[in-house]
C-alpha cells in the first residue's frame, strides 16, 4: 500500500520554529514528528512513501536518507514550486497504480488506517476524506454527509446559525489515482477548494470517514504546546526514547540532574542535558540534548528543543525554545512565547504573551519587559 505524505508548506503560523526546520520535521519529544509518522505509517501496513517535499527540501534527504531504516520503500520528490496540497499529489501522479492514502504531514492521530481502507472499499469510494468532531465547528471547514455517508457539501467556516454538523476534514484521504486527471498539471491547486468540489459537481463518490480517534494540527503554536502535554500525560501513543528514573520522568542515555534538583513528572531529559543545584523542572516538560538549565531556574510546561543554555534563575512556562539559544541570568518567559534559534539574550528580560523571537536575535540584559 503506498501513501503520498504532504510534507512541502513553509509552516507559516509556527514561526519561527519553521525559519530552519521544515514543520514536519520538528521535534515532538526530541524526536522528527515526521519520523514518528513513518513509523506510524509502517506499523500500519503501508510499505511504501512518497515524500512530497518543496520548502527547506534538503533537510528530508538530509535526515531521513533513503527510509531503509525505516523499513519503508521512500521517495522524496521535490516540486520546482510550490503547487499547493492537490497539486503536489499530481506532481507525483505517475508513482501512484492503486488507492493511495494521502496524508498533510502536520497532523498527529491514531487513526486506524486499515478500517478506513475497509470503508473505502465497502464504499466503492473514489476519495475517502476522514472526519474528526470538533467542538467549535465555525473556526474550520465542515463536511455535510447524507445518511450513507456520502458527502453532500463543504462548509468554509460557517456562521453559528449554519451549522449542521461538528465534523471537519481531519487531513487523511484515501484517493483513487485516476482522480487526478481533474487537478490541472503544473499549477497550484488545493484538495478543499479545488479538486473535492469538482468532485461534487462530477458526481464520482465521495465519502466522510469520521472518527473520534486522536487527532491534532500541530501547525499552530499553542496546539504543538498542547500535543507534547497530550503525549507525556499519556492521552495519545507516542514512542519516546528515554528510561524511566522516576514516577513519569523519562531520561535518554547519560544526564546530569544535581541531588537538590525536583523534577516533577511527566517530564523528558535529552542525552548530555544538565540540571543543576535546586532546579525545579516540573512537567509536562521536555528537555532537548545537551540543554543546560543553571542553578535554581524554573520551568514548567516547557519544550526545550537541543543545545540551549539556560543561566542561573530563568523561569520558563509554557514556552518553546527552539535550538541552542543562551539565556541569561533571571531571564522570564512564559505565556506561549517562542524563540527561534541561535538567539542570545541577556539577564533580567521578560518576555510573555506569545511573544516571537526570530533566529539570531541578540538582546542585551533588561531590553525587553512584555
Ligand atoms: P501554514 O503556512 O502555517 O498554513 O502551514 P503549511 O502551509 O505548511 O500547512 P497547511 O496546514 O496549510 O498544509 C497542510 C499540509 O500540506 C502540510 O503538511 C504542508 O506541509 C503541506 N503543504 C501545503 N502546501 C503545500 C505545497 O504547496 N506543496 C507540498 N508538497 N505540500 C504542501
Amino acid at each position: 500500500m503506498k501513501a503520498v505524505i504532504l510534507v512541502g508548506g513553509q509552516g507559516t503560523r509556527l514561526r519561527p520554529l519553521t525559519c530552519n526546520t521544515p514543520k514536519p520535521m520538528i521535534p515532538l519529544v526530541n524526536q522528527p514528528f515526521i519520523e514518528w509518522m513513518l513509523l506510524r505509517l509502517r506499523d500500519q501496513g503501508i510499505d511504501e512513501v512518497i515524500l512530497a517535499v518543496q520548502y527547506l527540501a534538503n533537510s528530508f534527504r538530509h535526515t531521513l536518507g533513503d527510509g531503509s531504516r525505516f523499513e519503508l520503500k521512500l521517495h522524496i520528490v521535490e516540486e520546482p514550486e510550490p503547487r499547493g496540497t492537490a497539486g503536489a499529489v499530481k506532481n507525483v501522479e505517475h508513482l501512484l497504480d492503486g488507492p493511495t492514502f494521502v496524508f498533510n504531514g502536520d497532523v498527529m492521530t491514531d487513526l486506524d488506517l486499515q478500517a478506513m481502507l475497509v470503508f473505502h472499499r465497502e464504499k466503492q469510494s473514489k476519495v475517502t476524506i476522514s472526519l474528526t468532531p470538533v467542538d467549535d465547528p465555525t473556526q474550520f471547514g465542515l463536511v455535510e454527509m447524507d445518511k450513507d455517508n456520502r458527502v453532500q457539501r463543504f462548509l468554509e467556516k460557517p456562521r453559528a446559525e449554519d451549522i449542521t454538523t461538528n465534523l471537519v476534514n481531519a487531513g487523511t484521504y484515501i484517493i483513487e489515482p485516476d482522480m487526478f486527471r481533474y487537478v490541472p498539471p503544473n499549477q497550484f491547486y488545493m484538495f478543499e477548494r479545488g479538486l473535492f468540489p469538482v468532485i461534487l459537481q462530477t458526481g464520482d463518490g465521495m465519502y466522510g470517514f469520521p472518527s473520534r480517534a486522536y487527532w491534532t494540527d500541530i501547525g499552530k503554536p499553542q496546539t504543538y504546546i498542547d500535543v507534547h502535554h497530550d503525549i507525556l500525560i499519556g492521552k495519545v501513543r507516542y514512542n519516546f526514547s528515554g528510561h524511566q528514573i522516576a514516577d513519569r520522568v523519562w531520561v535518554d542515555g547519560e544526564a546530569v540532574i544535581h541531588p537538590t534538583a525536583q523534577v516533577v513528572g511527566p517530564v523528558v531529559i535529552g542525552p548530555g542535558a544538565v540540571i543543576e543545584r535546586g532546579a525545579r523542572v516540573i512537567g509536562p516538560t521536555v528537555i532537548g540534548a545537551g540543554c543546560h538549565v543553571g542553578p535554581e531556574c524554573s520551568l514548567e510546561g516547557a519544550v526545550l528543543w537541543e543545545g540551549n543554555f539556560l543561566e542561573e534563575g530563568v523561569v520558563l512556562r509554557n514556552s518553546v525554545l527552539g535550538r541552542n539559544n543562551h539565556i541569561g541570568a533571571r531571564t522570564q518567559i512564559s505565556d506561549g512565547t517562542i524563540i527561534g534559534d541561535d538567539c542570545s539574550l541577556g539577564a533580567e528580560n521578560r518576555l510573555e504573551r506569545g511573544i516571537r523571537l526570530w533566529p539570531n536575535t541578540k538582546l542585551g540584559d533588561k531590553a525587553i519587559s512584555f
